[in-house]
């Protein structure tokens, strides 16, 4: 059990900076990475769909024997996280509940702002989550256009700054100094957003945060890698374009991810290797 990779799912690339802290903090593991590419984005989508093609994913991950499943996505966590977690015997990782944890130790005023994808904000899983700390006001926005800008390769230009000076105006009118990125592509936007939002509001990403939650959750199951061979890495998608993978992969992860496998359903079909330039 112990030598089984971590299974890590998004419904797209975007997981892969989860993926990539958990590389970096966890070098003797093995990961098999699931991107649900037939059905990304998740985050305009209905829940109860995101929330079937989660499922179905999650169940094709478990059919592969991985030792632990980290739900990469926030959206997919706000739509099942509570079905998985009676679904699965073994241990499920999400996104939401290590930034709302970090969240709550830095704020200072106790004011915090959420931004994510239409569907994150709308199922109000933030505010489920952050109900713990009652003392703390949440402000949450949803910023729609953002992924298309970051899968585009857009992270720096004006009018992505003036997109974002619209989506994050009223988070700073209500004085938040802290702010979640509620959203797996948004750590590639914190110099955008660092730049609107200024020095005094801390920004919070979860894939450094999940990535530790992934260290202590093998670490109290006792099912840390032992083997003293490579680990291994494998990265799966379900659509029809191994290409384009492979591109907004080289922009997530860099170019270590040189091979992805198109699935159907868990079964591999079509192994497809990078083209060297
Ligand atoms: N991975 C999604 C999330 O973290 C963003 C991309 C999508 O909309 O599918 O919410």
């Amino acid at each position: 059990m112990s030598d089984a990779p971590i299974g890590i799912f998004d419904s797209g690339v975007g997981g892969l900076t989860v993926a990539r802290s958990v590389r970096d903090q966890l070098p003797r593991e093995s990961i098999l990475y699931v991107g649900d590419t037939a059905h990304s984005p998740y985050g305009p989508k209905p829940l109860a769909d995101v929330r079937r093609y989660a499922l179905d994913v999650l169940d094709d991950l478990v059919a592969q024997d991985v030792k632990m499943l980290v739900i990469a996505c926030n959206t997919a966590s706000a739509a099942m996280l509570r079905d998985a977690r009676e679904r699965y015997s073994v241990p499920v990782i999400e996104v939401i509940q290590p930034a709302v944890r970090t969240a709550v130790t830095v704020t200072r005023n106790n004011r915090v702002g959420v931004i994510g994808t239409t569907a994150t904000i709308t199922s109000r899983a933030y505010n489920d989550a952050f109900a713990a700390a009652p003392h703390l006001e949440l402000f949450t926005q949803a910023c729609p256009e953002f992924v298309r800008y970051v899968e585009a390769g857009d992270t720096t230009s004006r009018e992505l700054v003036s997109l974002a000076e619209g989506y994050l105006q009223p988070l700073l009118d209500e004085g938040i100094d802290t702010l979640v990125l509620g959203c797996t592509h948004y750590p590639f936007l914190k110099g955008a957003i660092s730049y609107v939002v200024g020095d005094g509001v801390r920004l919070v990403s979860s894939d450094t945060e999940t990535a530790n939650d992934v260290y202590r959750t093998l670490v109290r199951a006792g099912i840390e890698r032992t083997s003293s061979a490579p680990p291994t890495y494998r990265y799966e998608a379900t659509g029809t374009s191994a290409e384009e993978f492979l591109r907004l992969a080289e922009k997530f992860l860099g170019p270590e991810v040189s091979t992805v496998e198109l699935v159907e359903t868990g079964t591999i079909t079509i192994p497809h290797q990078r083209r060297t330039p």
